[in-house]
């Protein structure tokens, strides 16, 4: 059974940016709502399992994987967020922005219009690709 990580910050910590009640909603209600459907729809897969009978497993597939995508975004947003974030990325990956995206404005404008760009409750966010060594945005 999954359980909901610790915030590991107040949830006033990212004012004025990102107000508490925003951060309490998404905490409490969005990402307890993941994490409790995730185990809800793994004890029906036990269940399926158990009854050897799968005549749901599409639905049930893709809930898991609906579900599990929402806790991980929001695991990534909440650890990666806080009230003592450096202001520019430490040498080596400011190295791999340049590399990657000619300078750090332009990191910054590309991440800035994909933002823009993404719909609804969407997020974008940009991770290193080890396959290929490059910093990629993916929208989600
Ligand atoms: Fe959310």
């Amino acid at each position: 059974m999954l359980k909901m990580i610790e915030l590991p910050y107040p949830l006033n910590a990212l004012e004025p940016y990102y107000s508490s009640q925003t951060l309490e909603l998404h905490y409490k209600i969005l990402y307890k709502g993941y994490v409790d459907n995730t185990n809800k729809t793994q004890e029906e897969l036990k269940k399926a399992r158990e009854q050897n009978d799968f005549s749901n497993i599409k639905c049930l597939e893709k809930n898991l994987s609906f579900f599990g995508s929402g806790i991980i975004l929001h695991e990534l947003f909440f650890e990666n967020m806080g009230p003592a974030v450096p202001t520019e990325p430490d040498t080596k990956l400011m190295e791999q922005i340049i590399k990657d995206f000619g300078s750090y404005d332009a990191f910054k404008n590309q991440f800035t219009e994909a933002s823009k760009a993404v719909e609804a409750s969407r997020l974008v966010y940009f991770s290193m690709d080890s396959k290929v060594e490059q910093v990629r945005d993916f929208a989600m």
